[in-house]
Parts: C-alpha cells; structure tokens; sequence
C-alpha cells in the first residue's frame, strides 16, 4: 500500500520512517545503487533493487553477491536478504507503483563524442511518467549537470496530461551521490551528504529518509541545481589538478627533479591539497564530469571553462605519452615494440577495486598491440578471466619471468610490495616502466633494471 509520502505532514514522514512502514524502489543497483539499496535495507526499510540487467538481478536473488571488492557490504547482503527486507527485480511495472520513495541510482555516461549521455535516466523518466502514484517521492542520486533535472527530467515525468505535477503532488530532489568504490561503507558513514529539492517539503523528506539511512551531516542546498553543481566541481577539482600534476612531473623529469619528493614536501604546506601524476584519468566519475560541465558551459560561450579542456586534453593525452615512454626505453635496450612481450601490472582505473570503466589501459593496450607488441595482464582483481580480449594471468612471477619488459599503470596495494631486486632477479629481461611512482628510483639503480619512472629523474 502506497502511503503518499508526498501528502503527510513532517511529524508523520518522520513517523512513518522510524516505524519503517514506507517502502524504497532503488532504481539502478550498481556499484553504488547496490551498496545504497542495502543501507536502506539494513536500516528496516522494505528495499527493492529494480534494474534490467536480468542477470545481475538473477544473481543476487540466489544469494550472489556481486560486489566483491566492496568490503563490509557482503554481511550486510547475506542478513538483508535472509530477512526478507531486500530483494532485486526486474518488473518496473510492479515495484515502482506500490513504492513511497524511487530513488535513482542510474549511469551518467557520455558519447563518442563526450557529450553526456543521460538516456537511463531519461528512459525511466518515460517509466515514471506511467507508473508512478500521485504522492510519492522521487529522489535522483546519478552524477548529472545542474538544470537537468529541473530542464529535462522533470518535464518527462510530468508530461503534459496534468496526472503528476512536480512539487505539487509529487515531490523530487537530489541527493548526489559522493562515495569512493571500494570504500563505499567507510564513506557513506563519513562523508556528508547534499540535500537538494524542488521545493521545501521535498527536501525536508529527503532530509528525514536519509537521516534515518546514514549517520551523517546532512547539507542543505538551495535547490537541486547547486547540489549538483557542488558534487561537478569536487570532481573536477580533481581532474583539474591532476592535469596540472601530470604536465609539471613531464617537466620535473625533464629538470631532472623527483615529482615525489616534490609533492611530499609540497604537502607539508597547509593549504596544498596533493594529487599524483599517471597514464591517465578513468572511470565513471572525473571524465565524465568534467564533460558534463563543458555541456552546460557550451550552452552560453564556448569559451567559458577552458581551463577544463585543457585539462582533460592532458589527462587525455597521458596514455601517448607512456607509449613514448616505453618506445623510448625499448630502443635504449636495443629493442623494439614490434614483436616485444610486455608484461601490463595493473588495468583497473584506481588502485584496490576490480573497475576498468574508461581505464586508461585500455588505450594503452590497444596502441602497444597496434605496434606489434604482444599485452599480458597480470591484476589481483581480474585474475583467470579476459579484459579488453585478453586472458590474464593468474601467478605475477610466472607472467615477470615470461616477456621482455613489465609496465605499471595501477598502483594496486599488492604491487607496493614488490621490491626491484625482486623484479631483477625474477625478469627474463629487467625493462620497467613505472607511471605510478611506485618503485623507489635508489633501489631500482641498484638493482640494475632498466627502468624509467614517470615524473622521475633515473
Ligand atoms: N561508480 C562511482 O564511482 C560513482 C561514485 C559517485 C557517483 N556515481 C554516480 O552514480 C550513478 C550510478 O553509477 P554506477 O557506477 O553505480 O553505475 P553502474 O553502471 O555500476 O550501475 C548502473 C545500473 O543501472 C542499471 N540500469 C541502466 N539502465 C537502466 C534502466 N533503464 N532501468 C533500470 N536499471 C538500469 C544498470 O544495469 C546497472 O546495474 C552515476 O550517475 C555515477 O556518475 C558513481
């Protein structure tokens, strides 16, 4: 039964929630939808987890749970669905009316041609537009550009026929979601939350689920917009200053300066907020980002926010780079791309998580295979499988002992571990490339690879 969440006054919102009799329609369950369907859950509300991938669906109703690289979350899975508050489904039509809040949880990527793609969203837009009860509440958590919601989400929800009237007997807000993947449990117990709505009541309502779901300061925006606005601006902040970092370790390497030393002593100073040179900058979050503010600034000057296309021309450009970096020291030793094994440590975006969404790797695989090089991968987190058409390899020492040279894209815990005379010793030919700053340059030396460092005077 739908309780209208949208027509009770606070004191029962309030009441309702602490009694947990409202029901949450979580829509999109993936690396954050699924670890948020199973706060709710967890905290006593009836959870549903609705998405089309009818595998993912499939799996975690048998007791599968797909997040393996999400500590915490798979107690939390095993206890929701062994008392029945959580469970997944695929059938939109009936899960969406007999829920009081439809939260969404829905990917925000972007074209070939970097424009963001907001067609889930948009897609189950159409859906509410048809299913959902007069009354309810629809909070969006999806990384989106500010005015999207309130300029195109809302009027599809609407539609013209007068049934659902946003703020007026429906109510909508955001929520953005801030959450790191493979830390999702420690951040959604640490870091605050932005509370946008189209109008107050929204808000407030908002405000009251999520107090009851997350232990966390609650911040309150003035609408939907500047919510978004603020989630866009702490991730670009990142891509912007990481783009800064990568051009000057290419110059620091070329001063023959240490970009670590450098940013360590750098971040002594108070108001220095550090940030590391690599191949380049993946995932679902900073490109896409930034990307989505270009859009909006696109819409009024082209020339507004320069400073963020630069920056992703840079981060953009990290994978060539590393290409000429190991050409570079393949020549010095005499040898070749062309019929070279090389040996890939690391595809996953960021350290410790199993993602390789818009991995910088996989560029850098593709150019070395278009070379003429044969690619190993070794990863901890994609062992005994295939990624970008390759099978990896499961033991590291095996795959070191077996190609010419070995390069590092992720600094994976694990790989912080191993020690250059170790690769020295194990290598068939001791060729390393380091664009994580892992290796310590000293004992490299001493170890006698060959070895080039990104940011790093050898
Ligand atoms: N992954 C992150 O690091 C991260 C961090 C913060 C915010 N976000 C944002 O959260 C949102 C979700 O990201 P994610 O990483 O969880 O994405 P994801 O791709 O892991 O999960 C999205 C889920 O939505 C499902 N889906 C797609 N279309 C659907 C539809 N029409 N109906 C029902 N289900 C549908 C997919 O099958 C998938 O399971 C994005 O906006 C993203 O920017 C992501």
């Amino acid at each position: 039964m739908n309780k209208k969440i949208f027509e009770l006054n606070i004191d029962d919102v309030t009441k309702s929630i602490k009694s947990t009799e409202i029901t949450i329609c979580i829509i999109g369950i993936g690396r954050i939808g699924l670890p948020t369907a199973l706060s709710f859950a967890k905290s006593g509300l009836s959870t549903v987890g609705l998405d089309i991938n009818v595998d993912l669906v499939q799996k975690i109703n048998s007791g599968e749970f797909p997040l393996k690289d999400e500590p915490k979350y798979d107690e939390i899975f095993d206890e929701v669905l062994k008392n029945k508050t959580f469970h997944a489904s695929t059938k939109a039509d009936q899960i969406i009316p007999k829920s009081d809040v439809i939260l969404l949880s829905l990917p925000t990527s972007m074209d070939e041609n970097n424009i963001p793609d907001y067609s889930a969203l948009k897609s189950v837009a159409k859906q509410l537009h048809e299913l959902l009860i007069p009354g309810s509440l629809v909070i969006v958590e999806s990384t989106i550009e500010p005015g999207f919601l309130e300029n195109e989400l809302i009027p599809i929800i609407d539609g013209d026929d007068k049934r659902l009237e946003s703020g007026k007997n429906y109510g909508i807000g955001v929520c953005p979601e801030t959450a790191n993947p493979g830390e999702i449990m420690n951040d959604f117990e640490k870091l605050p939350r932005l509370v946008g709505g189209i109008n107050k009541k929204s808000a407030s309502i908002i405000t009251e689920i999520y107090k009851h779901v997350f232990p966390v300061q609650l911040i309150s925006m003035p609408n939907c917009k500047t919510a978004n606005a603020v989630k866009l601006t702490t991730n670009v902040f990142r891509d912007i200053n990481i783009a800064f970092i990568n051009e000057l370790s290419i110059l620091f390497e070329k001063l023959g300066i240490d970009t670590n030393t450098v940013l360590e002593a750098a971040k002594t100073k108070y108001n220095f907020q550090v940030h590391y040179p690599g191949a380049g900058v993946g995932g679902p979050c900073l490109p896409i980002s930034s990307y989505q503010f270009l859009n909006s600034a696109n819409k009024f000057d082209e020339n507004l926010l320069t400073i963020i296309k630069a920056s992703r021309k840079r981060n953009e450009s990290m994978p060539l780079y590393v290409i000429d970096m190991i050409n570079e020291v393949l020549i010095k030793a005499g040898k070749s791309l062309k019929n070279c094994s090389l040996l890939i440590l690391g595809v996953s975006y960021k350290p410790n998580i199993k993602d390789i969404q818009l991995s910088p790797a996989e560029i850098i695989i593709n150019k070395l295979q278009d070379q003429g090089a044969t690619v190993k991968i070794y990863d901890p987190y994609f062992k005994s499988t295939t990624v970008f058409g390759i099978k990896t390899e499961n033991n590291l020492e095996h795959a070191l002992s077996q190609v010419d040279a070995t390069i590092l894209l992720t600094a994976h815990k694990e790989f912080l571990e191993i020690k250059p005379s170790f690769l020295k010793s194990t290598m068939k030919s001791p060729i390393v490339i380091d664009t994580r700053g892992v290796f310590d340059v000293f004992a490299a030396k001493e170890a006698g690879l060959v070895f080039r460092s990104l940011g790093r005077k050898f």
